[in-house]
Order: structure tokens, then C-alpha cells, then sequence
């Protein structure tokens, strides 16, 4: 059956900066080509002359993990695949499911119990895959799938597998694209560190290319119970509201690190309450709802300026998932101030005081 090719999606758009074979499937659920937005009131909070929002979670399954999922996935299909597995906060395993359910793989996913947010639960039952929920939390998951994708013949879809981190460059040369410039700070939350890894090779890549002048310093932004790089060690019981960052050995630690070092930049740790104040900041006032672990990237942002540690230039935040994904903590955030009305005008008048 033959199928029409794909119009759009990263293996389309940037089959050329990607380890495609002539084997390779273009397959495409839509990812990439993300919308980057001027911040409209947060920026004054600054001190940058420019913040621009990166929405990674308008890719298809609501975050970043489609653009190097995409790119596993299709790699996994070439290589004759019949099965993939990651582990998960939540985002890789909703990214992995909808991947295996379009190319008809066999998917499993191990999350850390109690731990994963209820949109992304939903997105991996819909899917279709077969969850694993471990008695542990995300690092032993992952040391878990490592193994038994070394005994058993399934691919292995976290970003220890490079197609991962190939396909995530993308997003950098696309704001490279859109801005006609590297920025000149790149924020960003650092979970398992694989994200800050692939843009710092994004935009390495794109001043090769010549696409880019500058380097952006990489500024990096772990959760303060979850800091492990910050902290110079492991967190064996790592603790944030931000599930999606909730992790204390991240695999790509030495990509961060030479992220950081390479660029100038830095990695440092915002509270819950930094996240959380940022989360609200960016519903309320930019019209944005974000996930918690994506807002930590604004948290850092809004903590530097506090401290005089930023004098203007232009920074792209990205925010890496979408709040649908965490109703309990929205719904813990606010307290809904919803009035009750006859469904008549006279009725809904009187409940605005009108
Ligand atoms: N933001 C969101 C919404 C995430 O889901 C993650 C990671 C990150 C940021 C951090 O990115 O791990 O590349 O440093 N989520 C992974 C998951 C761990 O399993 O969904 P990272």
C-alpha cells in the first residue's frame, strides 16, 4: 500500500542535519515547527531587552519528547524493531506510546509510582502501551530499562539512545531560524539533562553551519529537592512538585555540565515556590499554560534578575510541556472563583452585578 509522503514534521524539515538513511521512515505525528512568542509582560521582570517563548508543548503529545521520539522511533522501525521501552516522568512515555501506536510497535513504559502527573497516565493508556509502574523512583526505572533492553531485543527510546538527542537538536536550529540568530541565553529545566545536551549540540551545528554568529550561554534550571548537578552528587530520594524534573543521577549529567562550561552559562536550582510562582506568572500573564517542571525555566530567569545578574540581551525560555498534562497541580493552585447562574440574561447579570 503505498501512502502519501509526509508534508511536514522534523524528519521532513530537517532530514538534512539528521542520520537518515535511504531506509529510514519519514514518519511524523506533525512534530516541530513550534511556535516561538515574545514574551508580553514577564520580559519587563528581567532585565532582558528581549524573552522569547519556546512552545515546545504544542508538539502533537504536548511536549518536547516528540522531536527526538520521532527520530528513535523511526530509527527503531529501520533497524527491524518489533518492540521499544523507556522510562519515564511521564512526557517519553506519552511521546513513546503515540510513536509505537503509529508505526505499530510493541511499547512498554516504567514510571515511578504515584509520580506521574494524570494527563500524561491518560496519554499512555490511550496509546495503548503496556505500563510498568515501579515500586522506585525514575533513575532506578531507567537503570531497570537499561538492563533489560541489553537482554531483550527492544530499543531502548530514552535519551541515552543518541537518535534521541539528534532529534531534539532540532528545536535549536529552528529558533536559529526564526530569529536569524542564536539568542544570546538559552533557559531551560535540566531533568535527565538529555534537552540541554541537544540544543548545546543544536547550536553548535548551527554556527557551523552559519546559521548562527553566536553561542547562547546555557543556563540550565534543576528543582531544589531535585538538584543533583547543582549539587555536585546524586539525590537518592529526589523531591519536587515539578514530577517531569523529579530526578537525582541524570544520565546526560556530563552534556550538562559541558553545556554549561563549554557556553559560559549556568546550572543552578529554583524552589517549588520559584516554579510554582512562575507557573501562575505565565498563565496570568502571557496566556501561557505550561507544565510546573517547564516553568522552572522562567523560575531561573525571574531568580537571576532578582539578584542583578542580568543585564539585558536576548534570552529564549523553553517550555518544554503543556499544563493539560498536570491538572491536580492547577487545580491546587488556585481556588476557582466560579459564580452560579440561572442560564437566562437577567440571571447571568445578576451574578456579575451587572
Ligand atoms: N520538561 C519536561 C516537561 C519534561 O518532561 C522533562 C523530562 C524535562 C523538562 C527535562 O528534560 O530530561 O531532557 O533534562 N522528562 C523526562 C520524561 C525525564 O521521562 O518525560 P531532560
Amino acid at each position: 500500500m503505498s501512502r502519501p509522503s509526509v508534508q511536514r514534521g522534523v524528519l521532513h524539515r530537517w532530514g538534512s542535519i539528521l542520520p537518515l538513511t535511504e531506509n529510514t521512515p519519514l514518519i511524523s505525528l506533525g512534530e516541530g515547527d513550534t511556535p516561538l512568542v515574545r514574551s508580553a509582560q514577564i520580559e519587563a521582570m528581567t532585565g532582558l531587552d528581549e524573552l522569547w517563548f519556546k512552545l515546545e508543548m504544542c508538539n502533537p503529545t504536548g511536549s518536547f519528547k516528540d522531536r527526538g521520539m520521532v527520530m528513535a522511533v523511526a530509527k527503531a522501525v529501520e533497524s527491524g524493531a518489533k518492540a521499544i521501552m523507556c522510562a519515564s516522568t511521564g512526557n517519553t512515555s506519552a511521546s513513546a506510546a503515540a510513536y509505537a501506536a503509529r508505526c505499530g510497535l510493541e511499547s512498554f513504559v516504567l514510571v515511578p509510582g504515584g509520580k506521574v502527573a494524570a494527563g500524561k497516565m491518560a496519554q499512555a493508556v490511550a496509546f495503548g502501551t503496556r505500563i510498568i509502574e515501579v515500586d522506585g523512583n525514575f533513575d532506578e526505572a531507567l537503570r531497570a530499562a537499561r538492563e533489560i533492553t541489553d537482554k531483550h531485543p527492544i530499543a531502548l527510546v530514552n535519551s541515552v539512545n543518541s537518535f534521541r538527542i539528534q532529534g531534539q537538536k532540532t528545536a535549536a536550529f529552528e529558533i536559529c531560524e526564526t530569529l536569524g540568530e542564536a539568542p544570546d541565553i538559552l533557559a531551560i529545566p535540566v531533568g535527565n539533562a538529555g534537552n540541554i545536551t541537544a540544543y548545546w549540540r543544536g547550536f553548535g551545528e548551527c554556527a557551523e553551519r552559519e546559521l548562527a554568529t553566536l553561542h547562547p550561554k546555557m543556563y540550565g534550571f534543576q528543582a531544589a529537592g531535585a538538584a543533583p548537578i547543582v549539587l555536585g552528587h546524586p539525590v537518592e530520594q529526589p523531591h519536587t512538585v515539578a514530577t517531569a524534573i523529579r530526578i537525582g543521577n541524570p544520565a546526560s549529567w556530563q552534556g550538562a555540565v559541558g553545556a554549561r562550561d563549554e557556553s559560559g552559562g549556568l546550572i543552578d536550582a529554583v524552589t517549588d515556590d520559584e516554579i510554582l510562582e512562575a507557573y501562575r506568572l505565565l498563565a496570568s500573564k502571557e496566556g501561557l499554560f505550561c507544565e510546573p517542571a517547564s516553568a522552572a525555566s522562567v523560575a531561573g530567569l525571574l531568580k537571576l534578575a532578582r539578584a542583578g545578574r542580568i543585564q539585558g540581551g536576548r534570552a529564549v525560555a523553553i517550555l518544554t510541556g503543556n499544563g493539560l498534562k498536570d491538572p491536580d497541580t492547577a487545580s491546587r493552585q488556585y481556588t476557582p472563583d466560579i459564580a452560579k447562574a440561572a442560564a437566562t440574561v437577567e440571571g447571568v447579570e445578576r451574578a456579575l452585578g451587572l
